[in-house]
C-alpha cells in the first residue's frame, strides 16, 4: 500500500531527477507483477448517442455531432477483426444510449462469446442493474466506468444528474463487482477546479474499490462543451497524468492500466510509451470503422482518427518493439493474487 502522505509528496514533486525515482518504482512494480507483456484491447465505439449532458464531453446530448449506432453485425465483424489481429479482448464502448437496447447488447455479447475466444468488456455508462446482470449472464466479463473524480461537488458539476436520480458511479462499481464483473474505473486529470488533494483521493479510491482496471487520461477541453470556458489548474496535465499512472500502479499492483488515447493525443510522439514506462501495461487500439470514428468526438483532434485498425496495429507493435516490450497473448485478466503486494 502507498500512504496518503507519499501520494501527495509525489503529486507535488517537480524535480525531474527525483520524479525518475517514482517512474522507476512504478515500472519495477509493473514488471514484477504484470511482466513485460503489453495487452492489446480492441476498442469498438458502438454508438455515440447519449442522453447525458456531461459538461466535458463532446458527444453529450444536444452536441452538434452526427449520430451513429453500429448494428450487431457490424460490431461482430469488428470482433472478428480483433481475433484476426490476435487481441484477447474487445471493449464495447458507447455514450449512454437507451437506443442500444438490452436485448441487442445481449445478442451481440452472445454472438461474440459463441464464435470467438475474446474476453468481452462493456463500457456503456450507467445502465439498469437488471441489464447489467443480464449482460453478465450472457457472457460479458468486464465493465469500465470511470468515476471521473472522487470530489463529489466537482463530479456533480461536470456530470449533472438525469432527472431526479443522482448519479453514484462509486456505488455502481461496487454492484458491478458483486455481479462478478472485473471492474474498471478511472479519472480525468486537469479538470477545472480539480486540486492535488482531489487526485490523492482518487488514488486512494482506486485502492478502496480494489479496481481491476484503471484508466487515467488528461482532460482535453472540447470547444462545443460548457466546461471548455472554465479555467484549468496551472499544472501540466500530461505530466500529472504520468504521476497518476505511476501512483495507480503502486496503489493497485495487479490492475490493468492503459496508456490512454487521451495521452497519445496530447503527446503523439511518445505519450503511450511514457505511460508504459511509468506503470501502464495495456494499449487500446481503435477498431471502430473509420467512417464512424470521427463522430465519436469526446474531445477534439483525437489520435488515430483516420488510421485503420490494421495501420494502428502495425504502428503499435512497432512502438512496443522499439521499447523492448512484447505483445501479450490471451485475455490478460487482472492479477487478483497481487492485491496485497507491499
Ligand atoms: N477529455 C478527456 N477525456 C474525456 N473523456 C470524456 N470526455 C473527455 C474529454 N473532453 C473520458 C472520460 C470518459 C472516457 C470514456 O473518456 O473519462 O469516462
Ligand atoms: Fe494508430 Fe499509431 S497507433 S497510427
Amino acid at each position: 500500500m502507498i500512504e496518503r502522505a507519499e501520494i501527495l509528496h509525489w503529486l507535488h514533486e517537480d524535480d525531474p531527477e527525483r520524479l525518475a525515482g517514482l517512474w522507476r518504482r512504478a515500472d519495477d512494480m509493473r514488471r514484477r507483477v504484470m511482466g513485460d507483456e503489453v495487452q492489446l484491447r480492441g476498442l469498438i465505439e458502438v454508438s455515440n448517442h447519449c442522453v447525458r449532458r456531461c459538461a466535458y464531453c463532446g458527444i453529450r446530448a444536444g452536441s452538434p455531432v452526427t449520430r451513429y449506432r453500429m448494428s450487431p453485425l457490424e460490431i461482430f465483424e469488428c470482433a472478428l477483426q480483433a481475433t484476426a489481429l490476435g487481441y484477447g479482448t474487445v471493449v464495447l464502448q458507447a455514450g449512454e444510449d437507451p437506443g442500444l437496447d438490452a436485448e441487442t447488447v445481449s445478442e451481440t455479447i452472445r454472438a461474440i462469446r459463441k464464435r470467438t475466444p475474446l474476453a468481452i468488456t462493456l463500457s456503456l455508462g450507467e445502465r439498469d442493474d437488471k441489464e447489467l446482470a443480464a449482460w453478465r449472464q450472457d457472457g460479458a466479463d468486464r465493465y469500465l466506468l470511470r468515476f471521473e473524480t472522487s470530489n463529489r461537488a466537482l463530479y456533480d458539476r461536470i456530470h449533472p444528474a438525469r432527472g431526479l436520480e443522482t448519479s453514484d458511479r462509486i456505488a455502481l462499481l461496487g454492484r458491478l463487482r458483486a455481479l462478478g464483473y472485473e471492474t474498471g474505473g478511472g479519472v480525468m486529470v486537469g479538470l477545472p477546479g480539480q486540486t492535488l488533494d482531489d487526485l490523492a483521493d482518487d488514488v486512494e479510491m482506486f485502492a478502496r474499490l480494489d479496481l481491476d482496471m484503471i484508466g487515467v487520461g488528461p482532460y482535453l477541453p472540447h470547444p462545443a462543451t460548457p466546461l471548455a470556458a472554465e479555467a484549468r489548474p496551472d499544472w501540466d496535465s500530461e505530466l500529472m497524468t504520468y504521476r497518476m499512472v505511476a501512483l495507480a500502479r503502486l496503489a493497485c499492483p495487479g490492475a490493468n492500466i492503459p496508456g490512454t488515447t487521451a495521452l497519445a493525443t496530447v503527446n503523439r510522439t511518445d505519450g503511450r510509451e511514457l505511460a508504459l514506462a511509468r506503470g501502464a501495461n495495456v494499449l487500446m487500439p481503435n477498431l471502430t470503422p473509420t467512417r464512424y470514428r470521427e463522430h465519436y468526438e469526446i474531445y477534439p483532434d483525437k489520435a488515430c482518427l483516420r488510421e485503420t485498425a490494421t495501420v494502428c496495429d502495425g504502428c503499435l507493435r512497432g512502438r512496443l518493439q522499439a521499447i523492448g516490450r512484447t505483445v501479450g497473448e490471451g485475455r490478460g485478466d487482472a492479477r487478483r493474487e497481487a492485491r496485497n503486494e507491499p
